[in-house]
C-alpha cells in the first residue's frame, strides 16, 4: 500500500509518500517553507506562497519516489488544526488529486499526525506526549481510543513566547541557530533570576502571555537581556515540566515523548530527562526533521487510518481550523 500525504497548516507545504515497510517506509519527503520577511506568519501571504509552490512540490515527490500518479492507493490531507487559508491550499490540492486519480481521500488531524510519526520514529509504545511548537503547547496521553489532553496553554504557545520575545528584542529571526533557540543561547550568559515574573499553572493548564509582557517590559526598562532570557525560559519550561510530571503520575505511563519544533531544545530535553528519571520513565525525542511540520507525518497517519477503513467524501473534506486532537477517535489502535 502506498499513501501520499499533504501538509499545509501554516508555513510549510509538505508532500510525503509512504509505504507499509518497517524500514525505509518513506518513499518521498518534499517540503518548502514560507519565511516572512517581517513579523510573524501572515495567513494570506503564506497561503499564496504555498499555492504557488504546491504543484512543483507534488511533482517532485512523485519524481523522488520514482512513482507514476496512479501508483498511490490513497491521498491523505491535514484538514486541521491550523491557519484557514493555508489549510485550504492543501485541501484543494488533495481533493483535486483524489478526484483526478479516482483515489480515496483520507482526513488527517495535524496534531495526531505529529504524535503518530513521533511514535514511528522513536519506537516508543505508549508515552505521555509533550507537544511544543510555535502554535501548540499540550501534554497529551492516549486513553481509551483517544489522545486526550492533560494540560495545554490557555493563551499563546511556548514557541510563540520565545519567537515573539526574540523578534521584539531583535535576537531573531532566525530563531533557531545550530539547533538552539536564540533565547536559550542568550540565557546561557544569564547570571541571576529576576523577580516578579509570573509563573502561571492553573490546574493542569499553563499560560505565557503575562510572562511575555513582563519580559518585554523588563527589556524596555533596560534590564540585562541575558537575565531576562534565563528567567523567562526557566519559568516557561518548568511550568510545562510540572504539568507533565503530574500527567505521568496520573496515567502511570513510563515514557515521555517530546514532539514539535520547540522540542529540539537541548535545555528542555535535559530537564525532561532529569524529571523522567524520578518517575522511572524514559524520554524519546522525535528527530528535528520530523518534529517540525512535514508531509510524511500526514501520509503515515493517513496510511494507518486508511488501513482501518477511514476515508472522507470529497464534498465533506473541508478544513477545520480548530480541530482538537481529542476529537479524533483513534480507530487504528
Ligand atoms: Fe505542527
Amino acid at each position: 500500500m502506498i499513501v501520499l500525504g499533504i501538509e499545509s497548516s501554516a508555513h510549510t507545504f509538505g508532500v510525503g509518500i509512504v509505504t507499509e515497510y518497517k524500514e525505509n517506509f518513506i518513499l518521498a519527503d518534499e517540503r518548502i517553507q514560507y519565511v516572512p520577511k517581517h513579523g510573524g506568519i501572515h495567513p494570506r501571504e503564506s497561503s499564496r506562497f504555498l499555492a504557488e509552490k504546491a504543484p512543483m512540490v507534488i511533482e517532485k515527490a512523485f519524481e523522488k519516489a520514482s512513482l507514476q500518479l496512479d501508483d498511490v492507493n490513497a491521498i491523505a490531507v491535514a484538514l486541521g488544526p491550523g491557519l484557514g487559508p493555508c489549510l485550504r491550499v492543501g485541501a484543494t490540492a488533495a481533493r483535486a488529486l483524489a478526484s483526478f486519480l479516482k483515489k480515496p481521500l483520507v482526513p488527517v488531524n495535524h496534531a495526531v499526525a505529529h504524535i503518530e510519526i513521533g511514535l514511528k520514529m522513536t519506537g516508543l509504545q505508549d508515552p505521555v506526549v509533550v507537544y511544543l511548537s510555535g502554535g501548540n503547547t499540550a501534554v497529551i496521553a492516549y486513553v481509551e481510543k483517544r489522545y486526550r489532553i492533560f494540560g495545554e496553554t490557555l493563551d499563546i504557545a511556548l514557541g510563540n513566547l520565545l519567537d515573539t520575545f526574540a523578534r521584539e528584542t531583535s535576537l531573531g529571526p532566525p530563531y533557531v541557530v545550530a539547533g538552539m533557540h536564540v533565547v536559550d543561547k542568550c540565557a546561557e550568559s544569564g547570571k541571576k533570576f529576576l523577580d516578579d515574573f509570573p509563573y502561571v499553572v492553573k490546574g493542569q493548564d499553563v499560560a505565557f502571555s503575562g510572562l511575555l509582557t513582563t519580559a518585554l517590559r523588563a527589556y524596555r526598562r533596560g534590564l540585562d537581556i541575558h537575565d531576562i532570557c534565563l528567567t523567562m525560559r526557566e519559568i516557561a519550561y518548568n511550568s510545562v515540566l510540572e504539568v507533565t510530571a503530574r500527567c505521568l503520575m496520573h496515567t502511570r505511563k513510563k515514557e515521555v515523548m517530546l514532539v514539535g519544533g520547540v522540542a529540539a531544545s537541548p535545555i528542555l530535553r535535559e530537564k525532561f530527562a532529569k524529571m523522567a528519571e524520578k518517575y522511572n520513565a524514559i524520554v524519546g525525542v522525535v528527530p528535528p526533521q520530523y518534529a517540525v511540520d512535514n508531509g510524511v507525518m500526514i501520509a503515515w497517519t493517513g496510511l494507518l487510518a486508511f488501513k482501518s477503513g477511514l476515508t472522507i467524501d470529497l464534498r465533506s473534506a473541508i478544513v477545520k481550523q480548530r480541530w482538537r486532537v481529542d476529537e479524533v477517535e483513534i480507530i487504528w489502535k
